[in-house]
């Protein structure tokens, strides 16, 4: 990786870091096309980090497609996919961790224990490796970005933190990597999740309670249980929901701004 960026210095001004973990869908382009539009050079990591899941998270049957993720990066305009093994990254006798406080302990940090240790570690790495300018995380992971923030700032960490507004389907359903493991029928419940947060925001306009009125939605909803539903201070006031569709969890969330 220091050898490429090296490589390309005669024009490298600034250097964009898209960090991912594969499997590209529009929420992963519109990332990179926002570092394509501010950056000189762009770099996208394709890395399924395996310390970000938890037993329960089955790191085997995350989605994988190297070959398609390369073909896209290169129609984008990327100019290199970085993407390392778990030894190059992990090798033995890696030891040291990077672990954000109490935001990164309630809600998905409380769901899913030490999945932001993880998130926070490959993220510092990443920026290590790659020293870009700017990073771009998307608002759909709100908590995220959040918390790369967070450490950006307590570590003194050089890249500009930029968020990309979050790429829905037609039908609402927030672009994941993990809506390929949605049936149908499933799908059609899952939509609930963006109709809730939807209500809550109308809600919020209107004077009323958002998390009563997303609760309301998602209670109404068989099919699905609720994880969380809840207001927290992510880039302002953002109202953020969990849910489980069978055994696929789903997450998204609404600013609550204006
Ligand atoms: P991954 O789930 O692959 O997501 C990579 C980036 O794409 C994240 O910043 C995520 O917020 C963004 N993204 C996902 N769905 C999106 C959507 N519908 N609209 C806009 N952006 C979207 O998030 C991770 O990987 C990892 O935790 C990572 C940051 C790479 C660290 O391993």
């Amino acid at each position: 990786m220091a050898e490429a960026r090296d490589a390309l210095r005669p024009r490298a001004g600034r250097i964009g870091l898209v960090p991912t973990m594969g499997a590209f869908h529009h929420g992963h382009l519109a990332l990179m096309r926002a570092a394509r539009q501010d950056c000189d050079v762009v770099v996208v990591s394709v890395f399924v980090n395996p310390a970000q899941f938890n037993a329960s998270d089955d790191l085997a049957r995350y989605p994988r497609d190297e070959a398609a993720d390369i073909e896209s990066a290169e129609a984008m305009g990327v100019d290199l996919v970085f993407a390392p093994s778990v030894e190059e990254l992990y090798p033995d006798g890696f030891d040291t961790w990077v672990e954000a406080g109490a935001l990164a302990r309630r809600l998905e940090g409380a769901a899913r224990p030490g999945h932001f240790r993880g998130v926070a570690t490959v993220c510092t790495k990443l920026f290590s490796i790659v020293r870009p300018a700017a990073a771009y995380f998307g608002r759909k992971d709100a908590q995220q970005v959040a918390v790369i923030r967070r450490i950006v700032a307590d570590l003194n960490l050089p890249p500009q933190i930029i968020a990309v507004p979050t790429v829905r389907d037609s039908d609402g359903l927030a672009l994941s990597s993990r809506n390929v493991f949605l049936s149908p029928a499933e799908r059609a419940v899952a939509l609930a999740l963006p109709r809730s947060l939807e209500a809550g925001a109308q809600a919020h306009r209107a004077g009323g309670d958002p998390v009563a009125a997303a609760r309301h939605v998602l209670d109404q909803q068989s099919g699905l249980t609720v994880e969380y539903v809840a207001i927290d201070d992510f880039d302002g006031p953002t109202l953020v929901a969990a849910v489980r569709v069978g055994t696929t969890r789903l997450i998204d969330n609404a600013s609550l701004h204006g």
